[in-house]
């Protein structure tokens, strides 16, 4: 993958210091236009921790200016997120309480319009979204599992040993969406539709690597995960429901119907084994498990605000 284009001056200047090597123009550098440069820098900037880029060499995955202008977007992008987010629940029976905070969430329902009237071309936006993160599906995940107990640990493995294939490759959920798009004529390269992702997708992609790269921040990882987990099996059955209306070829059904079932066991293998147990061993997770919820919930509902607004739902 080629690094993406800026999206206002702070992004470009840290664009053009990541392909040309040369960080020392990043020192005092200002702050971001707006959210757009902000988030499309951090993410670039978290992509060095991930995949990497073409254009870029390896050499700057760790490079110190780097790292502080990082280390700012993230630091402004968490008070942002914390300023919104409600106060936790009070304590009680953590995995029957965690259930009902999702339940009685009520966000804007992207995927019923999906399902029933969304046209083709509004079914292939959303699969190119989708396509930043699910290419890399889990892989944020996997940054929790050195910091972790042996009984968490044991219990994050497990699930993402489904994630990546249980040992085979043709079933990792990446793979499975890959080839989705691929048979529905889109490019199920990593990152080709970076230019077109709006800034709640960057959003999205951003907690998710934040969360996950910050130990102090594993609960809140963990928290995403039990609410993505558990906000992941109806809507698959939805979004597989409007492929299928819509004539999409099997292998793009396929890694929704695939997830139906799996995040059925999934949520109850993150909110139980993992969020619950965790919690069991260190109560002082409960806040965070909590703020990681609410942000899963919080950025889903904020991409799905912003679709239906432009498809005029
Ligand atoms: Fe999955
Ligand atoms: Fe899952």
């Amino acid at each position: 993958m080629e690094t993406p284009t800026a999206r206002g001056s702070l992004s470009e200047t840290v664009l053009v210091a990541m392909r040309s090597g040369d960080t020392s123009q990043l020192v005092g550098v200002d702050g971001a236009d707006d959210s757009d440069d902000a988030q499309i820098a951090l993410w670039a900037l978290f992509e060095l921790h991930h995949g990497g880029f073409d254009d870029v060499t390896d050499e700057l995955e760790w490079d110190p200016q780097l790292l502080i202008v990082r280390r700012r977007l993230e630091q402004e992008f968490e008070q942002e997120l914390r300023g919104r987010a409600p106060e936790s629940p009070e304590r009680g029976d953590f995995a029957e309480d965690f259930f009902a905070y999702i339940a009685g969430h009520d966000g804007p329902s992207l995927t019923l319009h999906l399902e029933r009237s969304a046209t083709r071309e509004q079914m292939r936006q959303f699969l190119q979204h989708k396509s930043i993160y699910t290419l890399k599906e889990s892989d944020h995940t996997t940054w929790t599992i050195p910091r972790l107990p042996h009984s968490i640990k044991a219990a994050v493995v497990e699930l993402q040993y489904d994630e990546y294939g249980a040992g085979d490759p043709s079933r990792l959920h990446a793979h499975l969406y890959a080839r989705g798009l691929a048979a529905s004529g889109l490019s199920a390269e990593y990152g080709a539709y970076i230019d077109q992702a709006p800034l709640e997708v960057l959003e999205q992609n951003n907690v998710m690597s934040m969360f996950g790269l910050n130990r102090r921040l594993v609960g809140a990882s963990l928290g995403f995960l039990g609410a993505f987990e558990a906000t992941s099996s109806a809507p698959s059955r939805r979004i597989a429901g409007g492929l299928e209306r819509l004539g999409f070829p099997t292998e793009m059904t396929e890694y929704y119907t695939e997830h139906v079932e799996a995040d059925s066991i999934h949520e109850q293998l993150a909110v139980r084994n993992i969020c619950g147990a965790l919690i069991d061993l260190d109560p002082s997770q409960y806040e965070n498990i909590y703020f990681g919820a609410w942000a899963c919930l919080h950025v889903d509902d904020r991409y799905a605000e912003r679709m239906l607004k432009e498809w005029g739902v």
